[in-house]
């Protein structure tokens, strides 16, 4: 019918003006005009020109005044003529009512709100507000000044109206031909195929998008940051437990008891089993008494070290607990894993989220080995943007740097990661020659490949809202910013820095045996 309609008016007439218009003149509803002017258009039947409009509707809080009357003249009317106590006031109308009624009846100068009583400083109201917002649900034009303030108020809303201004298209005919899709047997059989008029072949028709069976993108950039590292030589941490000992996870580490990380408020603690049975005797005497007193050149913090709040079990708050743990061995080591932080979850932060950590010793490493050695992560950053560093502080390294990179989506600089040489403090305890060096970070896995992929939210990376549609888009991108050749390439030719060789000196080795 509405077919019909567009194409038999337009066989006497050059063009529908308006298809909102031509809808309703001829009580069709318009969304199915809509729907066939797109197809015709399609068949170049018609031409069709878009035509936008703006009007404005009434938004929830709209529709109720305009049903019940604007909170400012229910107010008032609820007020007797010899006035009434504020507490009665407020017990006879809404609490929204009252609020929003006593701020604009005040301004409209119509109630005075006495300390006893309020009272009713003129006679008779209008409502002028409900009149405005009727007039608008009608689709009846009211002044810009009133728009104004209805708008200011929150009480209308503008939306777009979208219709079309149709004419006659190159193919255009009084009716539309039904075209064959297929050549079938019976086609052939009847010999009507010579009649038919086929439906052409559209080359530049997308195939059907494949179901199932990607890989998340979390997975492919983990994957990807391996390879990174088993190229410069580094050892993969065993990461199989996330329930720690706060020793590993803080003491260690030269992080104070005291310190806010570990307050419950960050730090998952465990409730069964609370504590760890067993801990490296001679090594947790050397950290209590580097914490209490100090040494190897440094005070300590001079506090009383409590060996409970060492036993404390947690749920890893940093993969640096595993790097303590093999630190303690002395290797070079990353490692990929999940951590866990007592923190509000928004666009950017996670409770549950991975960190890739890595760290290198040897004698005489500086801070321009650790940058550089981040810079070898560079082929996957670059994907996104350029890279910052900007001075931290962690309680277990010194100096520490912070590591920004720019997301396109947010327009500003994010964490995502944080570094740093080990402290003395924490290197020694475990029977370190004095001149060794650690170099270490922890980088998010979530952060960077939200940057990679434009993916503005955190929870539509990791977690229950991950849509597999994200996945396959993500299918099509990791290639060209992955190219394990090229990284190679990058590393071994460009910088002319073979990291396992740090590996397989034998200096890398002290303290193993
Ligand atoms: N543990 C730090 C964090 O979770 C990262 C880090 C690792 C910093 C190693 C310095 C050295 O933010």
């Amino acid at each position: 019918m509405a077919e019909d309609a567009v194409l038999g008016f337009l066989e006497k007439n050059e063009e529908i003006s308006d298809s909102g218009d031509f809808a309703a003149e001829r009580g069709i509803n318009h969304n199915d005009i809509v729907d066939i002017i797109k197809s015709l258009h399609g068949f170049r039947l018609v031409d069709a020109q878009d035509i936008k409009r703006e009007k404005w509707v009434l938004t929830d809080e709209g529709k109720t005044y305009a049903a019940a009357g604007s909170p400012e003249v229910q107010l008032f009317l609820a007020i007797p003529p010899e006035g009434i106590s504020r507490e009665e006031l407020q017990r006879k109308v809404d609490p929204s009512v009252y609020k929003i009624g006593c701020s604009q009846a005040m301004k409209n100068k119509w109630v005075e709100m006495g300390k006893q009583l309020v009272s009713k400083k003129v006679q008779n109201v209008d409502d002028k507000v409900k009149d405005l917002l009727i007039r608008i649900q009608d689709g009846k034009a009211i002044d810009q000044d009133d728009i104004d303030t209805l708008k200011k108020r929150k009480l209308i809303a503008p939306q777009i109206w979208k219709g079309y201004s149709v004419k006659k298209g190159p193919n255009d005919a009084p009716k539309r031909k039904k075209v064959a899709t297929d050549l079938t047997r019976e086609n052939l059989q009847r010999g009507d195929w010579k009649e038919l008029e086929f439906k052409e072949y559209n080359f530049s028709a997308k195939g059907q998008p494949t179901e199932g069976g990607h890989l998340h993108p979390l997975l492919k950039v983990r994957q990807q940051l391996k390879m990174i590292f088993l190229q410069m030589g580094f050892e993969e941490m065993p990461t199989d437990n996330f329930v720690e000992s706060s020793f590993w996870n803080f003491d260690a580490l030269f992080q104070p008891q005291q310190h806010p990380a570990r307050d419950s408020h960050d730090t998952f603690f465990l409730q069964a089993p609370s504590t760890t049975k067993t801990l490296p005797e001679d090594y947790v005497e050397r950290v209590k008494r580097v914490h209490e007193f100090g040494g190897y050149g440094s005070r300590g913090y001079g506090y009383d070290w409590k060996r409970e709040e060492a036993n404390k079990n947690l749920l890893q708050t940093h993969t640096t607990a595993v790097s303590s743990r093999m630190l303690y061995l002395l290797a070079q080591y990353f490692s990929i894993d999940r951590v866990f932080r007592n923190e509000a979850v928004d666009r950017t932060h996670l409770a549950e989220f991975h960190q890739i950590e890595g760290l290198v010793c040897d004698r005489g490493l500086t801070l321009g080995d650790l940058i550089g050695v981040l810079l070898y992560f560079h082929p996957l950053f670059s994907g996104m943007s350029k890279l910052r560093f900007k001075p931290a502080y962690n309680p277990y390294t010194e100096p520490s740097v912070e590591i920004f990179s720019y997301h396109e989506g947010f327009k500003k600089w994010v964490e995502i990661g944080n570094s740093g040489m080990f402290r003395p403090e924490m290197l020694l305890p475990m029977g370190l020659p004095e001149d060794v060096r650690v170099i270490a970070w922890g980088l998010s896995l979530e952060r960077p490949t939200m940057i990679l992929y434009g993916i503005d939210n955190i929870r539509d990376l990791f977690g229950h809202k991950v849509q597999l549609y994200l996945l396959s888009i993500c299918d099509l991108l990791i290639n060209t910013v992955f190219d394990v050749n090229w990284i190679a390439f990058f590393c071994h030719l460009v910088l002319q820095v073979d990291l396992g060789l740090i590996k397989r000196n034998p200096i890398c080795r002290i303290g193993i045996d």
